[in-house]
This record gives structure tokens, sequence and C-alpha cells, in this order.
């Protein structure tokens, strides 16, 4: 297995420092920023916009992982796209088409994903599977940091990577929500390849942010050597 990309979620950083944040995600070759952008209506809660990921683009080179959990999304596809090299990944609940959406990130040259709710069978979207660039399988419900696992997103994981070897499909299973200490083993076990790392690991208060990436990284060292 090829090297586990880690993306930080930055609505956990500290804000206060975000400098601080860049620079050791730098030193670490931190492979994307993950920005979470809330509406408060698709999800209740109000995160990050355009203009902090401008901010981070001034100071940082580290490419942006876009999740847009926002209703009527086509109209912010430009706005967010023009960030050449993101990964922009929307649920397709907030789109009548997504297969225009999907076709509108790409015309922007930026990489694109639909992200799986929760509740949505690894099924519902079999068909855009083989359009997009990745798939970003949410393992809490979208909206807030902090949450715990649902159990049953492991088997979605588990799922999506069967079938993507089945098909042959090469498009990356990022994975979103509670990437902790104890959930990273299973995750990757099942087919992740994209970490969004939060208040579980990377920005866990107990630990420093270099002795967390450390502690990520030694953990992923197995997998990334073993052909699983
Ligand atoms: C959930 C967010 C995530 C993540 C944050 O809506 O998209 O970024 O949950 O990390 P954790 O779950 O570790 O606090
Ligand atoms: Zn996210």
């Amino acid at each position: 297995m090829g090297k586990i990309k880690l993306s930080p979620s930055m609505m956990c950083a500290d804000f206060l420092n975000i400098q601080d944040e860049l620079d050791i995600f730098q030193k670490y070759n931190i492979d994307f920023l993950h920005i979470d952008v809330m509406d408060g209506h698709y999800v209740p809660n109000y995160t990050l916009g355009i203009d902090f990921c401008k901010s981070l683009k001034r100071y940082s080179s580290i490419p942006l992982d876009i999740h847009l959990m926002i209703e009527n999304v086509d109209q912010y596809i430009e706005s967010f796209c023009q960030f050449e090299g993101s990964w922009v990944s929307f649920h397709p609940e907030t789109t009548w088409h997504p297969v225009r959406t999907i076709e509108q990130i790409k015309r922007h040259k930026c990489k694109a994903g639909i992200a799986i709710d929760t509740a949505v069978s690894i099924d519902q979207y079999k068909e855009l599977y083989e359009l997009v660039d990745f798939v970003l399988v949410m393992t809490v419900t979208p909206g807030y940091a902090g949450q715990k696992i649902l159990p049953f997103c492991l088997e979605k994981i588990a799922k999506l990577n069967a079938d993507f070897k089945q098909a042959n499909i090469m498009a990356a299973i990022e994975v979103d929500g509670n990437v902790s200490w104890e959930n990273i083993p299973s995750m990757v076990e099942a087919g992740a390849t994209v970490l969004v790392s939060g208040s579980s690991s990377i920005f866990d208060s107990k630990f420093g942010r270099s002795e967390a990436i450390e502690r990520v990284r030694e953990l992923l060292e197995f997998y990334e050597e073993a052909e699983l």
C-alpha cells in the first residue's frame, strides 16, 4: 500500500496561531488542509469560508481539501475551485444534477469528490464512482468535530473498497470523522487512503501538534509497508 495521506481538519486548528500550525504541517509534509465548509442549512453548524481559504493559500502551498457541506452547492463551485489543484467534495443531495457538479469541478482543474453521508447507502451513487477522483466517506454525521464513529460506516468503507477493486475504479477513499488512535487501524484496513484528522488525532489536546503527527505517522508505517 502506498503512502496514506493526511488531511488535518482545519476547523479544529488553533485559529489564533494558524501560521504556526501551517509551519508544522509544512515541516511534516502534510498532504492536504481539510476545509469543512458548513452553511447552517445542510448541516446545523457554520464554519469556514472562502476568505479563510484565501488566507491559507497566501501563506501555504499545501493543497486544500475542501469539503462542501452547503445547500445549492452549484452556486459556490466556481468560488471554491479558484484554488487550482484543490480536492473539492460535495454531498450529492445538495444539487439536482451531481454529474454536472463533478464536471464543473474538473473544468476548474480541481479533483472532484462526492461525500457520502452516514445515512446514505454506499450503492446510492455507485454510477458516479467512475467519474470522481475520490469518495469521502463520513464516519460521523457531518457538522461537528468531536463526535464518535458510527461503527456501521466501517463496513461501508470496506464495501466501497471491494467494489472499487472489482470494477477497477481508481478513485481514492477518504474518511472523515473520529479518525482516532483507536479507529485509524480499522479505517486503513477497510481501505481508507486519505484520513481527515481532527480532534481525535492530530488536534488531540493530549499531545503537542508535532508529537501527534509523529504518532499518526508511526501508526501508519505498518500499513504503508504492508500489502493490504
Ligand atoms: C465533521 C468534520 C470533521 C471531523 C473533525 O463534520 O467534517 O472534520 O469530524 O474531526 P474529529 O471527528 O476527529 O473531531
Ligand atoms: Zn470534513
